[in-house]
């Protein structure tokens, strides 16, 4: 089938009314189909109410919507069991979640690795933890183009490591991370998997078992969902071995000021009124990206991506920074011009109506690594058009034609 990101514009309310422009931020945060504001809406119009702890039919409508979503957002990433699911604010706090449950058991002797290639949010929560338990923390280098290197494993994960978190695909680059050795090399070594999947869980569904991850987080407004929600998976054993991080309401079997005995998890990690919302919404976004066509929507991304790639190529002092080649990649194609800042560039482009970010995007260990302070970054969706990504190009050209 052919994809036409035109139909699937229809459904979304930002593009419907020509708010958007050109939009090629996607990696920042997408945009959201009519099918997640509808639920979102639909509870906050009819549906609210607190869930788990009214035995009203509204509050027990919204726990059922609630475990709805749950189930959704686990079929999305291949869960065995729904059980599976913590409902997060965010990817960063899904990573920080497993920083505290789990890094909290480690101490000095102990180890994290986490690779060159990381999102902030994959590198603070563990320094952090190095800082509080004394955890040894280990660098797994990128190559050339940006992609946590398989040939540099042994080094960097030892025997003492415990955990290794990578992203599954770099922000920066779009390099999606060649995840085999690395699950292999954590096995060999007795140490668990974490893939930061924030960029990776809006081109379509995924197996994290299959993968060989025992921690899968995400972000639902990375994947055309609501702000403020996101998800970690992981295996039911796992879950049951952490102890929660956050206390309060809900997450506890019985409280007495002598003890407290914890709910199982997922509950264990969820203290306080969750985002119901917006979990709702989640779960809302998951069912819909469950029923695109992942093969014509991954060959028109890899087709747009290839021009961007080719269009960069045949720019004047323009190059891509990541692979250069279409394979193993999503459509985040960053771009860096000599002499010439991307705030300058993006600001240009912005005027133009084509929203792109420019910087450091939130990963400066890998910039510095590649030797750059900023680049000019166009990130694909799959409504993302021709026409988008051709304007994109005209107006880089025109931007370097100006700035040089
Ligand atoms: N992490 C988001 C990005 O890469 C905000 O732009």
């Amino acid at each position: 089938m052919t994809w036409k990101p035109d139909e699937i514009r229809r459904l979304f309310p930002a593009f419907v009314n020509g708010g958007a422009g050109v939009y090629l931020d996607n990696a920042a945060t997408t945009q959201v189909p009519d099918c997640v504001l509808d639920a979102v809406g639909g509870f906050e119009r009819g549906g609210r109410a607190n869930i788990r702890r009214g035995l009203y039919p509204l509050s027990l409508q919204a726990t059922e919507a609630f475990e709805e979503a749950r189930a959704a957002v686990g079929r999305y990433l291949g869960a065995a069991d729904p059980r599976e699911i913590v409902f997060t604010s965010g990817a960063t706090a899904a990573i920080n979640l497993v920083a505290h449950a789990f890094g909290d058991t480690l101490g000095p002797g102990d180890e994290v690795a986490i690779s060159e290639a990381e999102h902030h949010s994959n590198i603070v929560p563990w320094q952090m933890l190095r800082e509080r338990r004394g955890v040894g923390l280990k660098i797994l280098p990128v190559d050339a183009r940006g992609r946590p290197d398989p040939d540099r494993l042994e080094a960097a994960i030892t025997a003492r490591c415990r955990l290794i978190a990578v992203t599954h695909c770099s922000n920066v680059t779009g390099a999606v991370t060649d995840v085999a050795p690395i699950a292999a090399r954590a096995r060999q070594v007795g140490a668990l998997l974490l893939l930061d999947g924030a960029q990776m869980a809006a081109h379509g569904p995924l197996d994290a078992a299959a993968l060989g991850a025992d921690f899968y987080v995400i972000s639902g407004h990375k994947m055309f969902g609501p702000t403020g929600v996101g998800a970690l998976w992981a295996g039911r054993d796992i879950l049951q071995r952490m102890p929660p991080f956050l206390g309060g309401g809900e997450m506890i079997r019985a409280v007495t000021f002598e003890h407290t005995d914890y709910a199982p998890p997922p509950q264990r990690f969820e203290a306080g009124t969750p985002p119901v919302a917006q979990a709702i919404g989640l779960g809302a976004a998951a069912t819909w990206l469950m029923d695109q066509d992942w093969d014509a929507a991954g060959r028109h991304e890899a087709r747009l991506t290839r021009g961007l790639l080719e269009g960069v190529r045949d720019l004047e002092d323009a190059r891509v920074i990541g692979p250069l080649e279409n394979e193993n990649r999503i459509g985040v194609v960053s771009i860096a011009v000599d002499g010439v800042h991307s705030h300058d560039i993006c600001h240009i482009l912005g005027e133009r109506g084509i929203a792109v970010r420019g910087g450091h995007h939130c990963a400066q260990p890998l910039m510095e690594r590649l030797g750059l302070e900023a680049t000019t970054r166009a990130s694909l969706a799959l409504y993302t058009t021709d026409s988008e990504t051709a304007a994109f190009l005209d107006a880089l050209g025109d931007a370097i034609r100006i700035l040089r």
